[in-house]
């Protein structure tokens, strides 16, 4: 029997701007034009690919508004310390509630394998970028390199390994997951912080 959801499917458009209201709310004046994102047909639904998706598209705004501030100004540092916490929260939080249960399956187990090796790279890139100094312009150039790693990730989760995982799991099991992923990234967020450390080499 498929377990009842109290949550009602949002409409993709409605599912967007609900993300994306989350991410002004650190910075109301600073524009997020996240343009086209890649299709799917997870985005708005009450299990926890549509919360995923949601929280997607939350960092895609994010990223958006970092790159349209100027300088080492405030809302840069806002909007960039929010990000931090944001990616290294979510990104726990979906091992826990999805990739722990994907992985110890043979079927899937690649699929969780290379989106948690990703993860581990991602959160090299930030804690990078949180140990340079944010008004430079080559800082810039390595959070274009950060977003563009991000948007790759989160763009093959949702059209490939998240496809692949769904094949595996019951309508009661994404309901479950959705309940601890949302149980989980909020600890996961209260406890998250910067860790600055410099990891990569210069850019030319
Ligand atoms: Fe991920
Ligand atoms: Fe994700």
């Amino acid at each position: 029997m498929v377990a009842k959801s109290k949550k009602k499917p949002l409409t993709p458009a409605e599912a967007k701007a609900k993300a994306v209201a989350k991410a002004k709310v650190i910075a109301p004046d600073v524009p997020a034009r996240i343009g086209q994102t890649p299709e799917n047909d997870l985005r708005g639904l009450p299990d926890v690919f549509g919360r995923l998706v949601e929280d997607h598209d939350r960092h895609r705004a994010l990223l958006a508004m970092i790159e349209a501030t100027n300088g080492a100004d405030e809302e840069r540092h806002a909007l960039f310390e929010e990000l931090v916490r944001e990616l290294k929260s979510h990104a726990a939080a979906e091992e826990q509630a999805l990739w722990s249960t994907v992985l110890r399956n043979p079927e899937t187990t690649e699929f969780a394998r290379h989106a948690v090796a990703e993860h581990k790279q991602i959160d090299k890139m930030l804690d990078d970028l949180a140990a340079r100094d944010m008004g430079k312009r080559k800082w810039m150039e390595r959070f274009g390199d950060l977003k563009e790693e991000y948007l790759h990730h989160i763009r093959e989760e949702e059209q490939e390994q998240f496809v692949e995982s769904a094949k595996i799991l019951s309508d009661a099991d994404r309901q479950h997951m959705r309940a601890v992923f949302e149980r989980r990234k909020k600890e996961e967020k209260a406890a998250a912080e910067m860790t600055p450390k410099l990891k990569i080499k210069a850019i030319a």
